[in-house]
C-alpha cells in the first residue's frame, strides 16, 4: 500500500528521520484556510473548463465542506508523514469522496499551490495588520490630542535641545506608522496575484482558466511567468522588510517609554495593568511590555535576515529550500500583531464600543515642563530674538553662550536672569525678551507647517483624525 503520493518509484520507505526533517505539518497547518479556498476555486474552474465532471466539483465540495469542520472542531487528523498542509488534506479528501479527490490536483502541482496558499493566508493577515496599525495611530492621536499644550523638552544627543510639545512628539511616531500603512498598502498588490497555473514550474497542458480562478479568490492580477511565480518569496521579503520597520518604529517608540517612566524623568506614568512588578524588590513597577515590544524587534529583524540568505542562492524554480520561508513569515506576523495591539492599548487605553478610552498611559506634565526648564531649552529662542533685533545669527549665538554660562554658573534659567544681567551681554534685549525665553513662548513661536506650536499640531490632529476616520 502506497504511503506517499510519489510511492510507486520508490523501493524503500522513507526514513524515519527524513521523514521528520522534511515534514512541515505541523506549522504550515495554520494555513489550511487558505489550502481548502485555493483548492476549491480551482476545482471549481476544472469543472468549468470541463476538465473534470460537473459530479466530481460536488463530490470535492462536499468533502472539503466536512474537511473544515472537521479542523475547526479539532477532529482533523494531522499525519506527520503526510509532510504538509496540502497532501494532509488531499489525502483525507480522497478519504472521503474518492475519485474526485484524486482529480484535484489535475493541472495543479504542490509549487503554485503552496504560493498561491502562502499569498492567500498573508493577504489576510495584511488586512487585519492595516486595522492595527491604524488603531496604533489612533491611540498615539489621542494623547496627543490632551497634550498640544504639554512641554517638554526636545533632545538631540539625548540632551535637552528646545521645547516641544508632548502632542508633537507623539505626532512624530504616527507619521512613521502612517508610511508603514502605506508601504503595506503597497505591498500588498504584488502579495495579491495569483501563481496558480504555474504548475510544477513550466505551466500546463491544461486549458485552465486562470483569470477564473483569480476572480473566485480576490487576486488582482495573475503571474506572467510560471518559473518565477513558484520559486520567488520576495513578496514575502517585501512583507518582513515592512514589519522590520513597523517594530524598529515600534522600538525606537518603546525605548522612550522607558526612559521617561524612569524616575529620573518621571514624564509619564503607565497604568499597573500593563506593568509588572519584582519578585525581589517591592518598590518595583517595571514597563516590562515597553521593553519586550523592543526586544521583540530583534526577533523581526532576525527573520528579514533569514529570508533574505534563503532566498539568495536558489537557482530557478521550485527548491525545498522554500519550505523555510514558512516559520519566519508566521512569527513576524504573529509578533507584529501582538506588538500594534498591545503597544496601541497601553498608550492610548482600551477603546469602549462607544470610542471613550480608558487606563491609557499618564502624563507628568509638570516634570517634563522642570526637565526642560532645566535645560536651558530656550537658548536659540533668544539668538533668534537677538537677530530679529539686527545682530548676525552666529554673533547671537556668541552672546547667548555667554549668558548660558552666567546661567549655570549661577545654577538658574535664562529666564531667571535679571533684565540688567542679559543687557550686560547684549544692550538690544529689551523687557519683551522674558516672553521669549518662556517655554510657551519658545512653543508658539514655531508656528511653521511642521513646526512643534499648538496651532499647527491641532491641525495635524485635524488632518489625521480625518485620514483615519
Ligand atoms: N511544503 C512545501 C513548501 O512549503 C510545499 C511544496 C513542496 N513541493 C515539492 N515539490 N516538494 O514549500
Amino acid at each position: 500500500k502506497k504511503s506517499q503520493a510519489w510511492s510507486a518509484l520508490f523501493s524503500e520507505p522513507m526514513s524515519e528521520l527524513v521523514k521528520r526533517y522534511t515534514s512541515s505539518v505541523f506549522f504550515d497547518k495554520r494555513m489550511w484556510q487558505a489550502d481548502i479556498d485555493g483548492s476549491l476555486a480551482h476545482a471549481d474552474m476544472l469543472a468549468a473548463q470541463g476538465i473534470i465532471a460537473a459530479q466530481d466539483l460536488a463530490d470535492i465540495q462536499r468533502g472539503m465542506a466536512q474537511i473544515r469542520s472537521e479542523i475547526e472542531s479539532g477532529t482533523f487528523e494531522w499525519k506527520l508523514e503526510l509532510e504538509d498542509v496540502h497532501l494532509n488534506i488531499e489525502a483525507r479528501l480522497t478519504q472521503l469522496v474518492g475519485d474526485a479527490g484524486k482529480r484535484l490536483h489535475t493541472g495543479r502541482s504542490r509549487n503554485d499551490q503552496v504560493a498561491t496558499d502562502v499569498r492567500l493566508w498573508l493577504r489576510s493577515e495584511i488586512d487585519q495588520i492595516a486595522v492595527l496599525l491604524a488603531d496604533m495611530q489612533r491611540a498615539l492621536v489621542a494623547v496627543a490630542a490632551q497634550n498640544t499644550e504639554t512641554v517638554m523638552p526636545g533632545f538631540t544627543h539625548m540632551q535637552v535641545a528646545q521645547p516641544v510639545s508632548f502632542a508633537h512628539h507623539l505626532l512624530a511616531y504616527v507619521e512613521m506608522f502612517a508610511r508603514d500603512a502605506e508601504r503595506l498598502a503597497d505591498l500588498r498588490k504584488r502579495v495579491n496575484r495569483l501563481p496558480l497555473g504555474s504548475a510544477a514550474l513550466a505551466g500546463t497542458s491544461y486549458p485552465l482558466d486562470r483569470e477564473r480562478v483569480a476572480r473566485t479568490l480576490g487576486f488582482e492580477a495573475v503571474s506572467q511567468n510560471s518559473l518565477d511565480a513558484v520559486s520567488d518569496r520576495d513578496f514575502a521579503i517585501e512583507f518582513t522588510s515592512f514589519s522590520t520597520l513597523v517594530m524598529i518604529h515600534v522600538s525606537r517608540l518603546a525605548e522612550e517609554i522607558v526612559i521617561w517612566m524612569s524616575q529620573n524623568f518621571g514624564f509619564i506614568n503607565l497604568s499597573d495593568r500593563y506593568c509588572t512588578g519584582s519578585s525581589i524588590m517591592p518598590q518595583k513597577r517595571n514597563p516590562d511590555v515597553a521593553e519586550l515590544a523592543r526586544g521583540k524587534s530583534g526577533r523581526v529583524v532576525g527573520h528579514l535576515m533569514g529570508l533574505i540568505t534563503l532566498m539568495k542562492g536558489q537557482p530557478l524554480a521550485y527548491n525545498k529550500d522554500n519550505q523555510e520561508d514558512k516559520e519566519p513569515l508566521f512569527d513576524t506576523v504573529d509578533t507584529v500583531k501582538d506588538t500594534l495591539r498591545i503597544m496601541a492599548e497601553m498608550i492610548g487605553g482600551e477603546v469602549a464600543a462607544d470610542g471613550s478610552r480608558s487606563g491609557g498611559l499618564t502624563v507628568k506634565a509638570q516634570a517634563m515642563e522642570a526637565a526642560a526648564l532645566r535645560g536651558y531649552a530656550t537658548a536659540t529662542d533668544l539668538a533668534d530674538y537677538l537677530v530679529k533685533k539686527g545682530l548676525p545669527f552666529r554673533d547671537a549665538h556668541e552672546v547667548v553662550a555667554h549668558a548660558v554660562k552666567e546661567g549655570l554658573k549661577l545654577g538658574v534659567d535664562l529666564s531667571d536672569l535679571p533684565l540688567a544681567t542679559l543687557q550686560g551681554f547684549d544692550a538690544r534685549i529689551e523687557q519683551d525678551v522674558f516672553e521669549v525665553l518662556s517655554l510657551r513662548g519658545s512653543l508658539n513661536a514655531r508656528n511653521v507647517l511642521g513646526g512643534t506650536a499648538p496651532a499647527q499640531a491641532q491641525a495635524q490632529i485635524e488632518r489625521h483624525l480625518a485620514r483615519l476616520s
